[in-house]
């Protein structure tokens, strides 16, 4: 079984698929993580994203290990826990632009469906409804009033050294939608028969409970 869940930047898509993961016990698959995880590796090698030989290279030689500990998704790559570096806001900056190119896109999802050919998973991205698992079970697309959008980023930061204005967490919640919706190679769009959920007014419990309600009924 496959459970895409899409949306766009802070609309509450990671902490209600891996709860939705967690109580249907199968496998969560952040997706966004694994873009952050290549924007990474490229910024630490010096990477310019038009070098596409270079970026091939890296792409080929990248092994991306997640799981779940203690509540915590734990990203590694080649073998290096990564998990709290790919939240950075050098990262948050640049993995639009790596996640618009069409070879990292193409590669990312033979990586992805190789994961949900192996396991029921709960998928959550920007196109897994559209282009990664356009036959899944099941599809919802979250959205959130910007506002409350850049509110749980802020929150998250306050808990981590980065520290940003509301303003400018705005700003670029835009700017990466806007780069994420425009791009020419699978940009973020709602599938046409997915399940919409505002979460603007919703506690987490609630968005989980609505998908899981949903799941069963249909
Ligand atoms: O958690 P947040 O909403 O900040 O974003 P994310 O899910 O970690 O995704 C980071 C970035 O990866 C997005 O802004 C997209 O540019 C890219 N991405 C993508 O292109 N396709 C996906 N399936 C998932 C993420």
């Amino acid at each position: 079984m496959i459970i895409a869940i899409d949306g766009p930047a802070a609309s509450g898509k990671s902490t209600t698929a891996r709860l939705v993961a967690k109580k249907l016990n199968i496998t969560y698959l952040d997706t966004g993580a694994m873009y952050r995880a290549l924007t990474f590796q490229l910024l630490k090698s010096n990477v310019d994203f038009d070098n596409l030989d270079k970026v091939s290279t890296i792409l080929g030689n990248l092994t991306i290990d997640m799981y779940d500990h203690k509540g915590t998704n734990i990203i590694k790559l080649n073998n290096e826990d990564i998990t709290e570096q790919i939240r950075s806001s050098n990262v948050t900056k640049n993995v639009s632009e790596v996640s618009a190119l069409l070879i990292v896109r193409k590669s990312m999802v033979v990586m992805q469906r190789e994961i949900g050919y192996k396991s029921d998973c709960v998928v959550e991205g920007r196109d897994i409804g559209t282009i990664v698992f356009p036959n899944a079970d099941f599809k919802f697309f979250m959205t959130a009033d910007i506002k409350m959008r850049a509110n749980r980023r802020l929150n998250e930061m306050n808990q981590s050294a980065t520290v940003k204005t509301f303003d400018e967490i705005v700003l670029d919640l835009e700017i990466r939608d806007d780069k994420d919706t425009n791009r020419e190679n699978s940009p973020l769009r709602k599938a046409v028969d997915a399940v919409e959920i505002d979460t603007s007014e919703l506690t987490i419990d609630e968005q989980v409970n609505k998908i899981i309600n949903h799941i069963k009924n249909n």
